[in-house]
């Protein structure tokens, strides 16, 4: 077992723990990590740069408040980083700090949106959100979430002919139950939206009741496609845009919202003391570096590379015979319904396909297909993403193999000594792309 601080030791970065246990743990993630391709839509590998600054002295500093208005003292350092991260999420989709507010303390993309609700909303009002089974969020309504408990939640789809957004839908149901906010927001919807559309359903509920709906984007999974130009943009139309900092924006694991200045109060109020106390000041450190890293490199290149594998990695599923949903993609994810392929039935369901992959080392999720009829933990789907790989540096060439791989895989289940062969194609893969840490 290869460890941590023997490949780090040349660069003398990183720190063995004493701790044997956990850093045995550690190892063996970072084995996990070179010889598996991970291939999980939400997922990317962050720089060496954002990893180490993840691990810095601000965690032991409490900072409940905001830049100028904290409740412990000894925050001038605080404020200064916190600052940074602020002026360098705006710049980073070109926002005018007259108009726009942004709040970096989120500790992650559910929280954001809660904090969001707990800012704007009243307990019971209406949120028009996107089914979960059609690509939504749990944290956009989900029964079990606290969206879905202390707000009433009205649910809109995808057309059941071409699986894309029914905005018609989103029309009707907003003149129907006159929602006080509109959600547009998705974990596994792999195509362009049409943002100005919210805007214009929510102008058609104003004229008809004399008020307009708050519009809510949650851009978790394309916010680094929209950063880099390569995905269109919700903030020209929506008053409220909430993210993760770790997917396509390559950045720690945390969440940021951006609000019009007219919400700020709400939105930061919603955050703290709405459901957080202190900050973690440390990882808004490594945000200020993952946005000052968008800024400083050409991640515009990177974006189009994301969308150019995925583009490819769904044609190539399709010539071998697999039904992608929706007929391709325009973003970063893949979807695909594991339960025929070439219109026939394959006797497979997500889980097993899921499992099959992980043990030849492409890592990636089980995912309920609209209307689907099989149950969440064993659904027709599986959503695949390109942003980890991408960062890892695989081209075109590996993408064709890693579709050809798959599809043996599947093919194959039940052959073992087939499945190991596979599983040594990956490692061998893997092996041209080590881990930049
Ligand atoms: C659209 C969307 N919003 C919110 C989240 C939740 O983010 P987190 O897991 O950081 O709480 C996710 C996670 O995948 C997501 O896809």
């Amino acid at each position: 077992m290869k460890k941590i601080f023997l490949i780090f030791k040349n660069k003398k970065i990183m720190y063995k723990l004493k701790d044997d246990i956990v850093q045995k743990i550690i190892d063996c993630e970072v084995q996990r990590q070179e010889d598996g391709l991970e291939m999980i839509a939400s997922e990317n590998y962050v720089s060496k740069e954002v990893m180490m600054a993840c691990s810095n002295v601000f965690t032991n500093k409490y900072s409940e408040g905001y830049v100028g208005k904290r409740y412990y003292g000894g925050q001038e350092n605080v404020d200064q980083i916190e600052l940074l991260a602020q002026q360098r999420a705006l710049k980073i989709f070109n926002l005018d700090e007259n108009v726009w507010h942004v709040n970096v303390q989120a500790l992650s993309g559910g929280p954001a949106n809660l904090a969001v609700y707990l800012g704007v909303l009243n307990p019971g009002d209406t949120i028009l959100s996107m089914d979960l089974s059609a690509g939504g969020h749990l944290s956009h309504g989900h029964k079990l979430n606290g969206s879905g408990i202390y707000y009433n939640i009205i649910s809109y789809g995808v057309k059941k002919d071409d699986y894309l957004i029914d905005y018609d839908d989103i029309e009707q149901k907003a003149l129907k139950y006159k929602p006080s906010l509109i959600l547009a927001g998705f974990s596994a919807y792999p195509r362009e939206i049409d943002w100005n559309m919210f805007n214009k359903i929510a102008n058609k509920v104003q004229e008809k009741y004399g008020y307009k709906p708050i519009l809510m984007a949650d851009i978790a999974h394309i916010a680094g496609l929209i950063a880099g130009g390569v995905s269109s943009s919700p903030f020209p139309y929506f008053d409220i845009i909430t993210s993760t900092t770790h997917k396509t924006l390559r950045g720690p694991r945390g969440g940021i919202i951006f609000c019009k200045k007219e919400f700020q109060k709400n939105i930061d109020r919603g955050v703290f003391p709405g459901i957080q106390g202190g900050p973690h000041e440390n990882i808004i450190v490594a945000k200020a570096v993952a946005f000052g890293e968008i800024l400083n490199s050409d991640f515009k290149k990177y974006t189009e590379n994301v969308i150019q594998n995925a583009k490819t990695f769904a044609y190539e599923l399709q010539k071998l015979g697999w039904n992608i949903i929706t007929g391709g993609t325009d973003n970063h994810i893949v979807l695909m319904d594991i339960t025929t392929k070439n219109n026939k039935e394959t006797g497979l369901g997500g889980k097993i396909a899921e499992e099959n992959l992980d043990n030849i080392g492409i890592s990636c999720n089980k995912n309920v297909l609209p209307f689907d009829n099989r149950k969440p933990m064993d659904p027709s789907g599986i959503r695949f993403g390109t942003s980890a790989i991408t960062s890892r540096g695989l081209g075109q060439n590996e993408i064709i193999s890693i579709a050809q791989i798959i599809d043996q895989s599947l093919s194959n289940i039940n052959n073992p000594d087939k499945l190991i062969k596979l599983k040594r194609e990956i490692k061998n893969i893997c092996s041209k792309f080590p881990l930049n840490y």
